[in-house]
């Protein structure tokens, strides 16, 4: 595992671009997975602008779907894949056949869940996924418990999750109590991670998860297990505890 501390959001936002972009132009073809929330979409901002100068070229690019909630059409204005496509799908110019969705309207969701995992296999699974980090440990909707066999699968959000979801839409209310997962399997089994973590409210979740026990009740802790994986903070988020100047890195394991 490695840990870039970056000065601030700006800085995180153009490393994790760089890491997009290398990958990109190394795999033209890469399956991501794509996290929404709003510790990438800086990233996702500057990675669009690089293709506005013609930096990048992300035509082939194979974006599979995190998260969503459950029971919303795909048009309600709180869709995560709205959320996917408004934020990185039509702005790097994916087309929309090259996008797999998680679909929260599924008439049968269990059913939806595994067509979405044939859907990574058969695609040769995972090469980057980008991820947020929950203020309860969770990665995608996988909240706590949950270990690293656990499946794409319906949730239970937790109140937490509710709340920190309530800050998108205008209020706790208007946040669905369940929602679609893809699974830790999914997750861990990834090429490589991106884990972007961003704010001093996020301090205590980072050091948990990368200094606590490795445990279901912190589910990106088992992120310290995976092949791959990178966390890019802010300074903001390790505070005067960081291991290293600004803007420099370090193996953190
Ligand atoms: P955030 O959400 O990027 O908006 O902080 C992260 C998450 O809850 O997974």
């Amino acid at each position: 595992m490695r840990l870039i501390v970056a000065d601030d959001y700006a800085a995180l936002s153009r490393a994790a671009a760089d890491v997009l972009a290398a990958t990109i132009a190394a795999e033209p073809t890469a399956a991501i997975l794509a996290a929404t929330g709003n510790t990438p979409m800086g990233a996702y901002e500057d990675l669009a602008a690089r293709r506005r100068r013609g930096e990048i070229d992300a035509s082939r690019l194979r974006v599979f779907q995190l998260d969503e909630y459950l029971g919303l059409p795909v048009d309600d204005p709180r869709s995560l894949f709205g959320w996917t496509r408004r934020s990185f799908v039509e702005p790097l110019g994916v087309p929309d056949t090259n996008v797999v969705r998680l679909p929260g309207d599924a008439a049968d969701p269990a059913a939806a869940c595994r067509a979405y995992e044939a859907a990574v296999a058969a695609g040769g699974g995972i090469d980057l996924a980008v991820l947020g980090l929950g203020p309860n440990g969770h990665l995608g909707f996988n909240e706590p418990p949950a270990a690293a066999d656990a499946p794409t699968r319906v949730v239970d959000l937790t109140p937490e999750s509710i709340v920190s979801n309530g800050a998108y839409w205008g209020g706790s209310d208007r946040v669905p109590r369940r929602a679609l997962t893809a699974g830790m399997t999914v997750v861990l089994a990834s090429r490589r991670v991106l884990l972007l973590v961003s704010g001093e409210h996020k301090r205590e979740i980072l050091r948990r998860t990368l200094e606590g026990p490795v445990t279901p009740a912190v589910p990106a802790s088992y992120l310290r297990r995976a092949a791959d994986v990178t966390v890019i903070t802010d300074r903001a988020a390790v505070g005067s505890s960081a291991p290293n100047p600004p803007g420099e890195a370090a193996v953190a394991e």
